[in-house]
């Protein structure tokens, strides 16, 4: 009989999940061993497990992308292996002074999960900084790179979202510069650096992660898998009609898209009143409303219940469609 792998310790909400088939991957020959008759749709890559819903059985092959730090600065670009976990790479960075990436300090997960939704927060985007992406494809057994221009990126969306290719991220190339400017757009973290007139790098990172020690959960406490939806996408109608009815909804523009405007989906949640609701160990973080939680032993189907109960009351109220940030498996 084959073992069962179980994989509740590699999901950061924590759910009850298991796998027959799963490797183990700590280096580049690892990856090499990968069977190349493996369906796309047969194999699930999983690595921080902090985007993620697992279903309690993985009928998947898993190929399990394990922690492990390396970092080297390769023609001018800080390169640095799939399995490195992303605050560590900002806390290099901005330990050797390089610009960059200190607005993403203290976000979950891996280098190598970074690019699939084009991590973000406090105005700053994956895609700002990186050059190429290095894949393995495992059918083939060969390597090869995708410039930014061909990972497609945009709000938490690249090529590598669609999980249609035999790919595994193997490495990311950074273009992190001593002289990068810094970006204080973001008003909560200019509020909080408003003493400090020229802040260095590591001053960034530094109230980056305190802004989000004081919102965010931390999964080891309370297992979260960070923001569960993405902002919506509206078009400039409905935003007007929207506009006009609640008169603190607030709208951002969008750089690549004129006629749209991406709203918050917290607020939202909020509204339909959400924020800290529970049904059974599934529930709302009480600080803030994108976040799902699980507060013991909530199952997957817990967890999407109570998903699926709040985008339908975020559809009645506002006709807006919210969709999932997390992958649901
Ligand atoms: N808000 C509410 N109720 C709440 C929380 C927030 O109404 O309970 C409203 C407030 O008006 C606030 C606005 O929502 O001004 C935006 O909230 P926040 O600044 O916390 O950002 P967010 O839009 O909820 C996004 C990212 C986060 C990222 C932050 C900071 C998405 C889906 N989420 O959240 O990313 O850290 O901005 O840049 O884009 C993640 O992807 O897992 C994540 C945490």
């Amino acid at each position: 009989m084959s073992r069962l792998h179980n994989l509740k310790k590699f999901n950061t909400l924590a759910v009850d999940s298991s796998c027959e088939r799963y490797l183990s991957i700590q280096s580049l020959s690892d990856l090499e061993s990968l069977p190349r008759d493996l369906k796309v749709s047969d194999m699930l890559v999983l690595a921080g497990g902090s985007n993620l819903l697992l279903s309690p059985q993985i009928n998947r092959f898993v190929a399990h992308i394990k922690p492990r730090d390396h970092i080297e600065v390769v023609d001018n670009l800080v390169v640095a292996w799939a399995g490195t976990s992303w605050h560590e790479l900002v806390v290099w960075a901005v330990s050797h002074q390089l610009g960059g990436i200190e607005n993403l300090a203290l976000i979950p997960g891996t280098v190598g999960a970074a690019p699939i939704q084009n991590i973000g927060a406090y105005g700053v985007e994956l895609k700002d900084v990186l050059v190429w992406v290095e894949i393995y494809n495992w059918q083939t057994g060969g390597y090869h790179r995708l410039s930014n221009e061909e990972c497609h990126f945009s709000y938490r969306h690249s090529i590598f979202r669609y999980h249609d290719r035999p790919w595994v991220i193997s490495r990311i190339g950074l273009d992190l510069r001593p002289n990068r400017p810094v970006n204080l757009s973001y008003p909560a973290l200019r509020d909080k650096l408003t003493r400090n007139k020229k802040p260095s790098y590591a001053d960034i990172a530094k109230a980056v992660t305190e802004i989000r020690q004081s919102k965010l959960p931390n999964p080891k406490e309370l297992p979260n898998a960070g923001s569960f939806f993405k902002n919506p996408i509206i078009d400039q109608d409905l935003a007007h009609r929207l506009q006009k009815k609640y008169k603190d909804m607030s709208f951002f523009n969008l750089d690549d898209k004129q006629d749209m405007v991406k709203t918050s989906a917290a607020w939202l949640l909020e509204k339909c009143g959400f924020k800290g609701k529970r049904i059974g160990d599934a529930g709302f973080y009480d600080k803030h409303a994108l976040i799902l939680v699980n507060h013991g032993k909530a199952s997957s189907e817990d967890l999407q219940n109570l998903s699926r109960a709040a985008k339908k009351a975020v559809k009645s109220k506002f006709g807006i469609t919210l969709e999932e940030e997390v992958r649901i498996v």
